[in-house]
């Protein structure tokens, strides 16, 4: 099957030298239990620790239950098509390389430029919910950092004296982006060790809070389980399980971050379905529970507030667990924000290497061996834009992001049983194509729970990233310029 023009794949096996020729001679050294805890490192965040307050104050109300079932059944259906191309294409790149070996350039493209909404803003917005539990946790010492230097700004700040005034920016937010920025440069690698840790640290913290909370829950909080519908879209009722399962989808992203693991598996055909699955179930077992405790501890009018868990907390009344809690939260705020940042140096890496983005992206430190400037350009915009955005706007314009490219990821999956259909696939998503249509439809329909504001914006995105593909990639691109006309193989 000639393909010229804007079809042009590359072969599996130039993907799988791609990722060869990145230098990491990586030591297969990971089992599916260190996978599945790096999921889970990946996955729980600020998507439980701060919007599921929000989410349920806004939209849900206690239904917002309802809304992570929802939200854990489509990335089900996502992560069993994540399954199948992570097996069968077991580098490092993620949904990007999967897509150029399948799609095509443009649509590999599209995915990688969709990506930073995913990375770069993901890391902007557990940034900012980073900001609210040190904002807290310090008070619990006796510091106090204004309010007006912790949120964005045009929030409202209710100052001691019950006057009001308005945030001017967000510095804690840039403070552990800058932070951990450096950790990157320097070449700090979260090590599996290390991160197990922290997965153990975050886990037991969610665990202790549903166990120690369902003593304390209040049923009379649950009812109305749906709250009326206020008369506009996504305010309570059905539509506002949906709004919330949009916005609330953010708490799942991240199973996808462990296929960039596929290099490091021992058994990636067997280890990657384990870890991506596994991860997928237990963290939407974990949110239920959570969502259960805290709205059955706090009436759900009440959780629109930076650190909603330790709101619940203060209801059980013990200030040691309160400050444990957001400990815990900070720790895991801190796992995500790192590995956001890190995955989208590698994602740039990899698109640059393909001559879709300038070879500034590219550019290795000679001492410390890490994508240096791309990496500080990346977390000087994430802390402007963390000082500068509202929690709520970033959330659900990652949440979109991310489902435009869940819904590439199943389409994918379909395509490829039919063009590929020789390939060896070391895992089958059951039941294509309607497993993969099933995530398509979910996707799609958790994208339409989301405000017009954010579908805007994500048109606004997709076009400015057509305007550079046409401007500088299709005529930088490798694959182009090698002048491969086919598939390559
Ligand atoms: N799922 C991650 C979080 O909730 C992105 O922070």
């Amino acid at each position: 099957m000639p393909q010229t023009g804007l079809m042009m794949r590359k072969s599996f096996e130039a993907i799988m030298r791609t990722g060869d020729a990145h230098g990491h001679q990586m030591v297969k050294t990971l089992g599916p239990v260190s996978i599945t805890s790096m999921g889970i490192g990946a996955i729980i965040g600020a998507g439980i620790f701060v919007l599921t307050g929000t989410a349920a104050a806004k939209f849900a109300g206690p239904a917002i239950m309802l809304s992570f079932v929802l939200g854990g059944v489509a990335c089900t259906f996502v992560g069993l098509c994540y399954s199948e191309l992570a097996a069968m294409i077991p580098v490092a790149g993620s949904t990007y390389s999967y897509t150029y070996a399948t799609l095509g350039e443009i649509f590999a493209w599209i995915i990688g430029w969709d990506l930073i909404l995913e990375y770069a803003m993901g890391a902007a917005t557990v940034a900012v919910g980073w900001s609210g539990y040190v904002t807290s946790l310090l008070h619990n010492f006796g510091i106090a950092i204004p309010g007006t230097l912790a949120a964005a700004p045009g929030t409202v700040i209710k100052l001691a004296d019950g006057t009001q005034t308005t945030a001017i920016l967000n510095l804690p937010a840039v403070v552990i982006v800058a932070a951990l920025t450096t950790l990157l440069v320097l070449g700090t690698r979260e090590s599996s060790r290390l991160n197990n840790v922290m997965v153990a640290v975050k886990l037991t913290v969610v665990v202790a809070f549903i166990a120690l909370g369902a003593g304390y829950v209040n049923t009379a909080h649950w009812h109305p389980l749906i709250p009326a519908n206020t008369g506009t879209f996504g305010e309570y009722g059905y539509s506002g399980i949906l709004r919330g399962a949009g916005v609330v989808f953010f708490a799942f992203i991240g199973f996808d971050a462990v296929s960039t693991a596929a290099q490091e598996a021992r058994h990636p055909q067997r280890d990657m379905p384990i870890g991506i699955l596994g991860s997928l179930v237990i963290c939407t077992l974990l949110y239920i529970a959570v969502a259960a405790v805290l709205t059955g501890l706090v009436p759900y009018t009440a959780l629109n507030v930076p650190d909603p868990i330790a709101r619940g907390v203060d209801v059980i009344g013990l200030p040691w667990f309160s400050v444990l809690i957001k400990f815990g939260a900070l720790t895991g705020l801190t796992t995500v924000i790192l590995v956001m940042l890190y995955g989208q140096s590698r994602i740039f890496y990899t698109m640059a290497y393909d001559g879709l983005l300038p070879q500034f992206f590219n550019r290795i430190h000679p001492t410390y061996r890490t994508p240096y400037l791309s990496q500080i350009l990346i977390g000087t915009v994430v802390a402007v834009v963390a000082a500068l955005v509202p929690i709520g706007i970033l959330g659900e314009l990652v949440s979109i992001g991310t489902l435009f490219a869940f819904v590439l990821v199943c389409g994918a999956v379909i395509y490829l049983r039919r063009s590929d259909a020789d390939v060896f696939r070391p895992f089958r998503a059951p039941g294509v194509p309607v497993v993969p249509i099933l995530g398509i439809l979910f996707c799609l329909v958790l994208m339409a729970g989301l405000p017009e504001d954010t579908w805007l914006r994500l048109v606004v995105w997709l076009v400015v990233g057509m305007v550079i593909y046409f401007g500088y990639g299709i005529r930088h691109s490798t694959l182009r310029r090698s002048g491969v006309k086919g598939r390559g193989r």
